[in-house]
């Protein structure tokens, strides 16, 4: 029995309805693969901040420290600014923990309608990688002159060859290991120094991954083509700015921002990873018990991937792909009636 130490942070909203039955599913796939797991639930949320007056204790960093895995819910709440929120846990956590890698697969399964007539059940499956600690995000820049006609801000992006090769390699390995194409996401004709230095390095990262054929596409070429033609891609790589977009872009291609996942990786193990669904704490829908748990369930399938346990992964997607194939088993945000722990009873049942 391999027992790994969980850190769950379900946060505000549906989060603590989400990570529950992610819970629920961990454990049961877990029992059939002679893995255990030891939780902690931390309340870190809005909540507390509305409390305490921090998302996070100062400490936060090494209590979270301890686990192998850290699984998320979301932040967010109506009276705390979401760059509170999101400067105040989420990002010190990326940073922090050099999570460099943001993971995100997309999927239209059978019987998931997706809004695009293109885009069949079956047919899209590629994943969006973004750099996820550096580029655009950064926290150079200042305000000047608050206030006065000559009121002004700055914002740099940076970009490092050392964070820029690393997401990219991690990019190309996964091509190698799925369909062999890597498109990357683009801007160097409008943004003249670092996207052609991004450029650069991934023409320079291919010749070290030859099995992977490559491509690049402007953002806003590459965003058009996500609508018309989802078929075409297997991985896309962008910068944490691209990154972001696109992979909400593709959340809703397959259907519903309810089961979209997403993996923040230290790919060195170097730190514990964290896994969340990209959906945020969805205060229009919170309380009411039918919550879409898809999202967190399939990160907490890409968790056990990390932690090593890809058979006991697949199980769970697999079992996700068979109750929307097979029943109309579905929370309302796919078109179905039932609740968040009714869907997730059913799931459980096809384990
Ligand atoms: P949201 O993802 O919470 O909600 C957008 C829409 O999708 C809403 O209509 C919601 O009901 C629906 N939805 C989302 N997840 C769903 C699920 N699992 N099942 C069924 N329907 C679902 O995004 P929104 O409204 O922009 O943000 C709400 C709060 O969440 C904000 O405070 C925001 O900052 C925060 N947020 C947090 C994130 C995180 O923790 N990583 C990510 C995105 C937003
Ligand atoms: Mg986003």
């Amino acid at each position: 029995m391999t027992n790994h130490r969980i850190a769950l942070i379900p946060g505000d909203g549906i989060g603590t309805e989400v990570v529950p039955a992610a819970r629920r599913v961990l454990d049961a796939v877990g029992a059939e693969h002679g893995v255990s797991f030891t939780y902690r639930s931390f309340d870190w949320s809005c909540a507390r901040h509305l409390r305490e007056g921090a998302m996070m204790p100062e400490d936060g960093l090494d209590r979270l420290r301890e686990h192998d895995a850290i699984l998320l819910g979301a932040v967010g709440y109506p009276g705390v600014p979401d760059h509170v929120s999101l400067w105040g846990l989420l990002i010190p956590i990326r940073r922090g923990f050099r999570q460099y890698v943001n993971v995100r697969p997309i999927r239209v399964f059978e019987g998931v309608e997706s809004p695009l007539r293109s885009a069949e059940p079956g047919s899209v499956d590629f994943v969006v990688v973004r750099e996820n600690v550096e580029g655009e995000y950064s926290e150079i820049g200042g305000r000047l002159n608050r206030g006065f006609p000559e009121e002004m801000a700055v914002q740099e992006a940076v970009f490092t060859r050392a964070g820029v090769n690393r997401v990219l390699d991690y990019a190309f390995t996964l091509a190698a290991r799925r369909a062999g194409r890597l498109t990357s996401a683009t801007k160097s004709n409008g943004i003249v120094h670092t996207m052609p230095f991004w450029d650069e390095l991934v023409a320079e990262r291919a010749a070290h991954h030859p099995g992977v054929s490559w491509d690049q596409e402007h953002i806003d070429a590459l965003a058009a083509k996500f609508v018309l033609d989802p078929r075409r891609f297997d991985v896309v790589v962008g910068s944490n700015l691209f990154g972001d977009i696109l992979s909400d872009l593709a959340a809703a291609v397959a259907g519903s921002i309810g089961i979209a996942p997403a993996a923040n990786l230290n790919p060195e193990g170097d730190f514990p990873s964290m896994f969340e669904p990209v959906h945020g704490s969805a205060p229009d829908i919170a309380g009411l018990g039918i919550a879409n748990p898809l999202g967190a369930i399939w990160s907490a399938a890409m968790m056990l991937d990390h932690l090593g346990h890809p058979e006991a992964a697949t199980r769970v997607t697999d079992a996700m792909a068979a109750v929307l194939a097979a029943t109309s088993v579905r929370t309302p945000d796919l078109g179905g009636t039932a609740s968040t722990e009714e869907f997730t009873t059913e799931l459980l049942a096809r384990l």
